[in-house]
């Protein structure tokens, strides 16, 4: 599947994957902010944003097959990827499948467990909800820290509205390819280039202990903990959010 993407600067790439239910427009404050002298792009991934949804089954594979695809497209042999949420279970994915196209790795506001039977069954419920037309937003809830919550009406407002712009099809398959993500510790193990973990200490739906211990198991990790972020880190807090990828990629070179 070919992904719409929204790119800015140039130099060595950097590739962001976006969480559930948003699309690239939630890294804008990274476009802007990290792009001196580096190339971020930020695809929407499949269903989501300007990219098509297509007929594939669910599952997080497909869309790590589909960045692999972008990169084959940009005539990129290698990039730093980065994923939140949603986006780091692609990025997992793509650790798994296509390891040799990874220069670094940035994982934030994610987990590397699969979902319990009983988180399945609940996102079946969800999908089945959205495809009746159900409100989306009300299945999302936590997505934001209580700081955001109290203090950042602006943050608050723009998650409503990139939320909102999600569509219902979109949103139930990527529940489904969720559901199905099998566990990815195995694949922390094996992954041979160094790599952020980062999560906000208001995260309720993948908390510091998930981040802990992804970067507990890599062989190459390094953790940063952001204080007043919740899920949507890079949203609540984008300069801080920034300055961690920033040094991490000067570290790494
Ligand atoms: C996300 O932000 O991408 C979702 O919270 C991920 C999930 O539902 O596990």
């Amino acid at each position: 599947m070919k992904l719409h993407t929204r790119t800015a600067g140039t130099g060595p790439p950097l590739v962001l994957l976006h969480g559930f239910p948003l699309s690239s427009a939630m890294w804008l404050a990274q476009r802007a902010g990290l792009a001196e002298g580096r190339q971020v792009i930020t695809p929407d991934l499949r269903g989501f944003g300007g990219s098509k949804l297509g007929d594939d089954e669910p599952s997080v594979d497909a869309m790590a097959d589909d960045v692999a695809e972008l990169l084959d497209a940009l005539s990129l042999d290698k990039a730093v990827v980065g994923g939140l949420s949603m986006g780091g279970y692609v990025t997992m994915a793509l650790a798994r499948r296509h390891p040799e196209r990874l220069s670094g790795v940035i994982l934030a506001n994610t987990k590397a467990s699969a979902d319990s039977p009983e988180a399945a069954e609940n996102r079946e419920t969800v999908a089945q909800s959205l495809l009746d037309g159900g409100d989306l937003l009300e299945s999302v809830p936590n997505l934001l820290g209580t700081t955001s919550l109290e203090k950042r009406g602006m943050v608050v407002g723009r998650v409503r509205g990139l939320v909102g712009a999600a569509p219902a099809q979109a949103a139930a398959w990527a529940q489904r390819a969720m559901a199905a993500r099998p566990d990815s510790f195995d694949t922390l193990r094996a992954l041979n280039v160094p790599t952020l973990v980062i999560v906000g200490d208001e995260d309720k739906l993948t908390p510091p202990g998930d981040a802990e211990a992804m970067a507990k198991v890599l062989p190459d990790g390094r953790l940063v903990v952001i204080n007043r972020a919740g899920h949507l880190s890079a949203i609540e807090t984008p300069e801080t959010f920034n300055r961690a990828v920033s040094g991490f990629l000067t570290e790494i070179g």
